[in-house]
């Protein structure tokens, strides 16, 4: 939070960018049971009292889901003026032409289903703009399974931004190297976390920043994390803070999307 506190105090917009942002719930399985969470919407709009951004960015590619957060936002926070977008992530990225390269700050939650929707270059476009702050998930498990497929060549190569993985192997050394390539934009060490289920690997938690000091701050959280299971989730996300709890009881959590 002394992160947010200082960049609010350095610049003249603090933008929260979310191109994937889903319907605000997601589901997960859990011992055999579905259980609606928060998504990440909902979580950051959740804290806007305290910790505000001054403008928020909310796109989904699929239709319904933008409605359904809108629909979900408006009930859970009336009067808020926020903007959803009906849009792929390679039309949000021109977000940032709009925005002030020595002026504005950017946290983006850049959260696709798989590895495909995140063509290197739009990354790249992202982290080319002085502040920005970026949690990236990649879909290491995703990789892992469809390197040896033939249709899978070209998702990949767009993923990576090069045919070069072709020559590195193992899933593991493409996301090696992909990490070392966007550490090379940034000029910074790229902290990650992996979030795994009892017996598979799901994906890895990137968080990339040109800050020491909330790089420095997330190594800790990821120790923590990484000793959080599936299971602690509920629990964790409820005793966040009250206002984040309230979020489980609204009713829309029946909602389909
Ligand atoms: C993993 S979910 C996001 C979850 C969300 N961040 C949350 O916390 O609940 C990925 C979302 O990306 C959307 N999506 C898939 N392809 C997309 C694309 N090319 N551009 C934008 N959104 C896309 C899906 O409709 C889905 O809602």
């Amino acid at each position: 939070m002394n992160i947010f506190k200082s960049a609010k105090n350095h610049f003249r917009k603090w933008c929260y960018f979310d191109p994937f942002s889903g319907s605000g719930l997601f589901d997960l399985e859990i011992a055999g049971n579905k259980v609606k969470f928060p998504g990440s919407p909902l979580l950051s709009y959740s804290r806007h009292e305290n910790f505000p951004f001054s403008e928020y960015y909310f796109a989904d590619g699929k239709k319904s889901n933008v409605e359904s957060l809108n629909t979900r936002m408006n009930s859970l926070f009336p009067g808020s003026d926020l903007n959803y977008r009906y849009s792929t992530f390679s039309n949000s990225v021109k977000y940032f032409d709009n925005l002030d390269r020595d002026d504005d700050s950017v946290l983006a939650i850049i959260d696709p289903p798989g590895h495909s929707q995140i063509p290197f270059e739009d990354i790249q476009q992202i982290l080319e703009f002085p502040a920005v702050d970026m949690f990236l998930t990649v879909m290491t498990s995703g990789i892992h399974r469809n390197i040896e497929l033939s249709e899978s060549y070209d998702s990949i190569t767009s993923f990576f931004g090069s045919e070069d993985w072709a020559h590195l192997g193992s899933g593991e050394n493409i996301v090696q190297e992909y990490k070392s390539k966007l550490e090379s934009i940034i000029g910074n060490k790229i902290q990650t976390i992996s979030i795994d289920m009892p017996t598979q690997k799901l994906y890895d938690l990137f968080y990339i920043s040109r800050n020491n000091t909330a790089t420095k701050i997330l190594n800790d959280i990821a120790s923590k994390l990484n000793q959080i299971t599936l299971n602690d989730l509920t629990s964790v996300i409820s005793k966040q803070s009250p206002d984040v709890k309230t979020l489980f009881d609204y009713d829309g959590f029946n909602q389909e999307n």
